[in-house]
């Protein structure tokens, strides 16, 4: 049977290179839902939609946003527009928690979702995928590492050089997204009772994607 993982956690610990290789261990897909997220943030920012609820809601309702699959991931289109690299600029990065925190912006994405993800064969990573998005995934993981860590793991994302201040001042950003993201009222950033917390400051990248693979067979197996 194919089942549904989730894999949560704070900003930068690795979910979605995670997520993505999990994916092709298992020949299942990879959905990325922070893409969404910066997706409309991106919009938001390039077409200057207002700021007050009516007005930034009403952007949004009618913006076309879609997901096209590449190869096991999926690419998000804004408009038929694929905005690349710009969804990671940290310009994006800056404003993204804000603009996560409208509901309007949640219930749009989980939509989006949903719609791809409620199938099974799938591993979906966020910040509240195991709690509200697919409360029913078979497995949950919610990965977790040090400030230090993932401000280290984002600056080589990015391609800058990890000096002890870079790291300082990207694991500062990072926190206060974290922060941004636990505190909202809608869908905040918070592991599911039921989710497996694997804590990989000190695990390399493959060893992390091997446990969960393991943890999904176990349960794939044990489903029949
Ligand atoms: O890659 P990184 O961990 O930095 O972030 P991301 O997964 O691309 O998510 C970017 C932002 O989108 C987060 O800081 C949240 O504000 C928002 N997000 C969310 O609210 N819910 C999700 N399921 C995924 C992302």
């Amino acid at each position: 049977m194919d089942i549904t993982i989730a894999i949560d956690g704070p900003a930068a610990a690795g979910k979605s290179t995670t997520a993505a290789r999990v994916a092709r261990a298992l020949a299942y897909s990879h959905l990325n839902s922070g893409l969404l997220y910066r997706a409309i943030t991106w919009a938001a920012s390039e077409h200057d939609w207002p700021a007050d609820e009516t007005g930034f809601d009403a952007r949004l309702r009618n913006v076309d946003l879609r997901l096209e699959r590449v190869g096991s991931g999926f690419r998000v289109l804004v408009d038929g527009v694929d905005p690349g690299l710009s969804l990671v600029s940290p310009a994006t990065s800056a404003r993204v928690s804000e603009v996560s925190a409208r509901p309007s912006v949640r219930e749009r994405v989980l939509e989006l979702l949903e719609a791809e993800g409620g199938r099974g064969g799938i591993v979906c990573d966020g910040r509240d995928i195991g709690t509200v998005v697919f409360p029913n995934a078979e497995l949950k993981v919610f990965l977790v590492a040090s400030a230090e860590e993932r401000g280290r793991r984002r600056l080589l994302d990015l391609g800058a050089e990890p000096t002890p201040e870079a790291i300082r001042d990207e694991a500062a950003r990072l926190q206060r997204r974290d922060s941004l993201d636990s505190s909202r009222a809608v869908a905040p950033l918070r592991r599911a009772k039921d989710a497996v917390e694997l804590d990989t400051t000190r695990m390399g990248a493959a060893d992390v994607v091997d446990f969960i693979v393991g943890l999904a067979r176990d349960r794939i197996s044990s489903l029949g």
